[in-house]
């Protein structure tokens, strides 16, 4: 979220990238020449582009950039010659774009990789596994990295290297595939000692996915900045509205604004707003007694939510009532509402650009959600997998 302006070749080439590294993959895969890993094809090499280098690193990806553009010239080039005349001409156009290339440093634009590095997560932040995800960290977790995430569990003081901290950019910048392998295989330091435990024996891949989910939330309510380190998702879960039977919560990504409210029953019910959804989430999942009619007719209808509502907006369970939560038109949360007070934009919890410690610029809208809306809307997430923009 802080860090580079947002620049639009950047962010097509970061898709470049990626997609043709996911490509040669597949094709690795097709011509079976790499098996599977953990249910997905294998990244079969040692390395991979560092897409959160070139998110930081302009010059960088400048350079791979330009070379990209060169090598197609080139490619274009041989592939004429092949079917004209003028072959001369042509291959030595192809010859000097190679040359004129201005070649990145590989020791910079390669880093480490994982068999799993490009595995996309299976689990798909649904409350039932973020609330799985939390049994494992509480037991498995937590003795290091901390309840909240921070990395000063009771453990932390006697390890050779300090746990991160979960609550800042950590998670956003890894792949999750990355992360997956660091859980399940431990992690060491340069001289081969052990930092991070190995949980391949303790913990299932279910159960390892989950905690990844569980982590992203976490990062969340730690936030104290009111600055997301990590982009969220509307987590997935069960909705019923008007008594019809459960859908759902994503059949309305891509449309609608969604906003959650958690009531209690003893907290006075928000009302309706036809510019979003809203969907009550209740402790026990059950809807509220007696809704009128013009009030907000859905409720999520999973138990879970509620602990997960309170994980991502990092309030007690008791304090939880009151608090919203709303999702932007392409389903990732972006403002965090609390009790009692009115909406401004300074409830957005996601924003792009270098907003932290800078001052927001007013907004010209009359009243406080419209300018949020305004803003949601005005300022939408841009998403790199490896290299992630707000
Ligand atoms: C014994 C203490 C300890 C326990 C228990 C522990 N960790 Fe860690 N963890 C660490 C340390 C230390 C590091 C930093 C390792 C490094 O950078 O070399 C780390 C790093 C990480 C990272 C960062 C990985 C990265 O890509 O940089 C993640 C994610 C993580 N741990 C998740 C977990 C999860 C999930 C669990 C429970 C299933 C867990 N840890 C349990 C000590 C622990």
């Amino acid at each position: 979220m802080s860090g580079p302006p947002p620049q639009a070749w950047l962010n097509a080439l970061l898709v470049l990238v990626e997609a043709l590294q996911r490509g040669l993959l597949s094709l690795w895969h097709a011509l079976g020449l790499t098996g599977d890993s953990h249910g997905q094809p294998a990244w079969p090499w040692a390395r991979r582009v560092a897409g959160e280098t070139l998110l930081i690193d302009l010059g960088l990806a400048r350079q791979l950039g330009l070379t990209l553009c060169a090598l197609a010239v080139a490619v274009l080039a041989v592939a004429l010659a092949l079917a004209w005349r003028r072959r001369g001409v042509l291959l030595a156009a192809g010859a000097l774009a190679l040359v004129a290339a201005p070649w990145p440093s590989t020791s910079l634009l390669f880093v480490p990789a994982a068999p799993t590095s490009f595995h996309a997560s299976p689990a798909r932040f649904s409350v039932d596994t973020i609330a799985l995800g939390a049994r494992v960290y509480a037991q498995h977790c937590a003795s290091c990295h901390g309840t909240d995430g921070r990395g000063e569990g009771p453990l932390a003081a006697g390890l050779a290297v300090w746990p991160p901290t979960l609550a800042g950019p950590l998670l956003a910048r890894r792949a999750d595939g990355e992360l997956f392998w660091h859980v399940l295989a431990g992690m060491r330091d340069r001289r081969g000692r052990p930092t991070m435990p190995a949980f391949r024996d303790r913990l299932g891949d279910h159960e390892a996915w989950a905690v990844i989910d569980y982590m992203k939330a976490l990062s969340a309510g730690s936030d104290s900045a009111g600055n997301w380190p990590v982009p969220l998702q509307l987590p997935e879960m069960a909705v019923r509205c008007a008594g019809a039977a459960p859908i759902a919560l994503s059949v309305w990504r891509g449309g609608q604004r969604v906003r959650l409210v958690a009531v209690d029953g003893a907290t006075a019910l928000p009302y309706d707003d036809p510019r979003f959804l809203t969907v009550l989430v209740t402790p026990d999942g059950r809807p509220p007694a007696q809704v009128p009619a013009f009030r907000a007719g859905c409720t999520a209808a999973s138990a879970q939510a509620w602990q997960v509502i309170a994980a991502i907006s990092g309030q007690p369970l008791a304090q939880l009532a009151g608090t919203q939560l709303l999702a932007d038109r392409a389903g990732w949360l972006r403002a965090r509402g609390t009790p009692g007070r009115p909406w401004s934009d300074a409830d957005l919890v996601c924003v792009s650009g270098p907003t932290t410690g800078m001052p927001r610029s007013p907004s010209p809208a009359a009243d406080g959600l419209t300018a949020l809306l305004l803003r949601m809307d005005a300022e939408p997430v841009r998403f790199v997998k490896g290299g992630f923009i707000h």
